[in-house]
């Protein structure tokens, strides 16, 4: 775990890293496959990835992402989905290619979505697994949109939300009932397969869940607790959100 006083601080702390890990795999002439999170947590480290960006620091030519969860259904148009989001955060202002990025399909047809989630675990495969995940967390203690019941060993796939996680989306979508009942998300097993696995946490309002997720029994109630299976995991802080441990 690492706690650094502020998230500012904390999230240039994350840039960092994945800026000269894919300065280095450029270096040898080959991709960096990053996981990318959705939320409030993970935007300053977007900010900070488009300033080394803009100053020339760093490009994304080679590097091929793919993001956690998106809402389901959802059109990508919707100023709700998680294209939106990625389009607004990062993508429009990095130097991607379009054909990189890899954000699950919300606009499917029911019978199509297994599939579908069976094809995005195999372009993971097949561009060598993902190299770092960035990762928020819930109130419910989900990572990505795996929800309190989500295995250790779940892929990706369509869920169900909980009810917390839609409370907590409520204002955002104007009223409860507006929140998708649903979303597709990488598995558990998904996300413990990336060699380097980074979660964020900001604010006391997140510090019960984080002191369950650091220090509590491993079980499936609580999924970020599977990350302590990880050898290459670590919880960056601000102070607020580690002062429960
Ligand atoms: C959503 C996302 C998660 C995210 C969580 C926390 O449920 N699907 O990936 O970690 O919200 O959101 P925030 O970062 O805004 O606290």
């Amino acid at each position: 775990t690492v706690i650094h006083e502020d998230s500012n601080v904390a999230s240039l702390f994350v840039a960092n890293e994945i800026a000269s890990l894919i300065n280095e795999k450029q270096k040898l002439g080959k991709k960096t496959v990053i996981g990318l999170a959705t939320g409030s947590t993970p935007t300053k480290v977007y900010e900070y990835l488009v300033k080394f960006h803009k100053e020339g620091k760093l490009s994304f030519k080679n590097v091929v992402t793919f993001n956690l969860d998106e809402y389901f259904p959802m059109e990508p148009s919707s100023i709700h989905s998680y294209v939106r989001f990625m389009n607004e955060h990062l993508f429009d202002h990095i130097d991607i290619e379009p054909d990189n990025i890899h954000i699950p399909d919300g606009t499917l047809k029911g019978e199509e979505v297994r599939q579908y989630c069976h094809d995005y675990e195999e372009k993971i495969q097949n561009v060598g697994g993902i190299d770092i995940q960035i990762l928020g967390i819930g109130r419910t203690g989900h990572i990505g949109f795996n929800e309190p019941g989500s295995a250790l060993n779940s892929k990706t796939r369509l869920i169900r939300l909980d009810r917390v996680t839609r409370l907590d989306a409520a204002s955002d979508f104007f009223g409860e009932e507006n929140v998708p009942r649903k979303a597709i998300t990488m598995g558990v097993g998904t996300i413990l397969s990336a060699k380097r696995i980074i979660l964020m946490a900001w604010g006391e309002g997140k510090s019960p869940i984080i002191k369950e997720a650091v220090e509590g029994k491993i079980k499936e109630s609580v999924p970020a607790t599977f990350l302590q299976h990880h050898e290459n995991c670590d919880f960056v802080l601000d102070d607020a959100s580690a002062s429960s441990l």
